[in-house]
């Protein structure tokens, strides 16, 4: 477990970033250099909040929020914004940092709020509901635009590029060979965190995709019919077509699941270009000891082929999962496309480590450093799991070292880290994912208060202090924290606010506040204590 001071030890990054500057050029298109000159030393302008478990969005000092899109809204004539919004992206259009498309995951449904199915009445759920599920899960794209009169941002309804993505959009796969028999899927679901490709594309990760269509093994049988929603009285999916990373044009919805990038709960995927043109992704598999990813294209602007590798966290190297190459695999698969299928196996026959849950993974914009966040492993005694730090000595290198860089608990005032941004100022912002039954029901999470957003500044006076900077409603958890382009707005997500809502009584409000059933939403937030941590 890293200490305070184990913490603060490693800050001075500049002596690191004389050395690995130059490949590492920033999202704002600033170079590493340009941002550490920018970097003052000032005080943090606002106290940070204590630990509540209000039914409110409460935000420190000096910030205020406004609800962008709420689930619900209407995009289109046909289309409207899902639920349980998590991942953000931007994407401006023609360099207008005011006038956007934004992308949102919706990572999944509800019976109570979306389909209005009571599991305890006995009665089947209809395919009406089936569908109003399967159309309420993958992910937005909307138009947004800041009204500098109002100081707002606002979506544009009707807007020729608003589309969705949902559970019943053909999405093909992006390989030479069908999966499973198919050339595509139908759907995509379970979106949780993602990344941006360097030529403009998103990419979306399909997480937990058992809970919609359960498992099946390499003889094609499957091992987990278990599902959470009971889609599969309606539709026959196989689960091989799902746990993608799913590639999208944002200005046209165009989509393709990218097998190369291999099939496991994917949480994020977040990636680099290298000096040649290709991209290096990191990903990680968000399960109770499963395995960190790297994957290395063969060539510029495209992912559709290249190198998986899994991390080996004793010998500090990344292994390929290549079937040409490693004879362990050649004994288990019958080809690459079967490897990639069973990603999961083929990283245990090859040695890849067993992590405690990594959820995002972020970019250190100065020093390179890769920071991947580890939930926790409750089956293994690890409830507030920590941030791990992974230093290469180059972007395209097969080894590494690595060292816990800040770890859960209470003397640190957080647990269960999961969605991590940075600023242009090189600070670290995350958001923390204690499950809602836990924040009130399990003594190892008392105290903490409800999921928040918290803020990490890398240098200054309180360099390596952990402050809560939003505090979310009851059974909510913060997530997609993203700056705007001009870093004056940070997005965030709130989703499942009023989760563990019953029949008789309704957990959460937010935001409408009154009688009204909780909404997830989309937030603006903004204000003088942003501006002047942006300055
Ligand atoms: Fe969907 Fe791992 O959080
Ligand atoms: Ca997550
Ligand atoms: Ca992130
Ligand atoms: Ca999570």
């Amino acid at each position: 477990m890293a200490s305070r001071r184990d913490f603060v030890k490693f800050m001075g990054r500049t002596g690191l970033l004389a050395a690995t500057m130059a490949p590492f050029i920033s999202v704002t298109g600033n170079s590493a250099m340009d941002i550490l000159l920018n970097a003052e030393e000032g005080q943090i302008p606002f106290k940070p909040l204590a630990a509540s478990y209000a039914d409110e969005l409460l935000l420190a000092e000096g910030m205020n929020y406004d609800i962008v899109l709420s689930w619900g809204d209407k995009l289109n004539d046909k289309d409207t914004f899902g639920f349980n919004n998590d991942y953000i992206a931007m994407f401006p259009i023609q360099g207008n940092k005011h006038d956007c498309v934004m992308w949102v995951n919706h990572e999944y449904t509800s019976e109570r709020f979306v389909s209005n199915f009571d599991k305890k009445a006995g009665i089947a759920k209809t395919l009406e509901q089936v569908n109003t599920e399967m159309l309420s899960v993958g992910g937005s794209l909307v138009r947004v635009k800041y009204d500098k009169k109002k100081g707002k941002w606002n979506y544009v309804p009707n807007d020729p590029l608003n589309r969705r993505l949902t559970g019943l959009t053909d999405i093909p796969f992006a390989w030479p060979e069908p999966i499973a028999g198919f050339t595509k899927a139908v759907g995509t679901n379970s979106n949780c965190a993602g990344g941006i490709t360097p030529w403009g594309t998103l990419l979306t990760c399909e997480e937990n995709y058992d809970d919609c269509w359960g498992e099946m093994g390499q003889d094609g049988k499957m091992t987990d019919k278990k599902t959470v929603w009971g889609w599969e009285a309606y539709y026959s999916c196989s689960p091989w077509h799902y746990g993608w990373v799913v590639e999208v044009e944002p200005f046209t919805g165009k989509a393709k699941k990218l097998i190369s990038l291999g099939r496991i709960a994917h949480e994020a995927a977040t990636t680099k270009a290298l000096p040649d043109g290709r991209c290096v992704v990191y990903t990680g598999d968000d399960h109770n000891d499963e395995c960190l990813y790297k994957f290395i294209s063969d060539k510029p602007n495209s992912l559709e082929t290249g190198t998986l590798y899994v991390a080996n966290m004793e010998k500090g190297e990344w292994i390929a999962l290549d079937y040409s190459k490693q004879e362990v695999l050649q004994k288990n698969f019958k080809n690459q496309t079967e490897v990639l299928i069973h990603t999961r196996k083929a990283a245990e026959l090859v040695g890849g480590t067993k992590l405690d849950r990594p959820e995002d993974i972020e970019i250190d914009p100065l020093t390179g450093n890769v920071f991947v966040a580890l939930t926790n492993n409750t089956p293994k005694g690890n409830y507030h799991g920590s941030i791990l730090k992974i230093v290469e000595p180059t972007r395209d290198s097969l080894t590494f070292k690595h060292e816990v860089f800040l770890a859960g608990g209470k003397e640190m005032g957080f647990a269960c880290p999961d969605n991590m941004e940075f600023d242009k100022k090189g600070n670290l912002w995350f958001t923390s994912d204690m499950s809602g039954k836990a924040i009130t029901g399990d003594e190892n999470y008392k105290g903490f208060g409800n999921n928040s957003l918290f803020y990490v500044p890398f240098s200054g006076p309180d360099a390596g202090k952990v402050m809560r900077v939003v505090s979310g409603p009851v059974d909510s958890e913060l997530t997609g924290p993203k700056f705007s382009p001009d870093y004056k707005t940070l997005f965030l997500c709130v989703q499942h606010p009023g989760e563990y809502s019953t029949n008789e009584k309704l957990s959460s409000n937010w935001p409408l506040g009154g009688d009204n059933i909780p909404k997830p939403s989309v937030v603006a937030i903004s204000g003088p204590s942003l501006d002047k941590l942006m300055k």
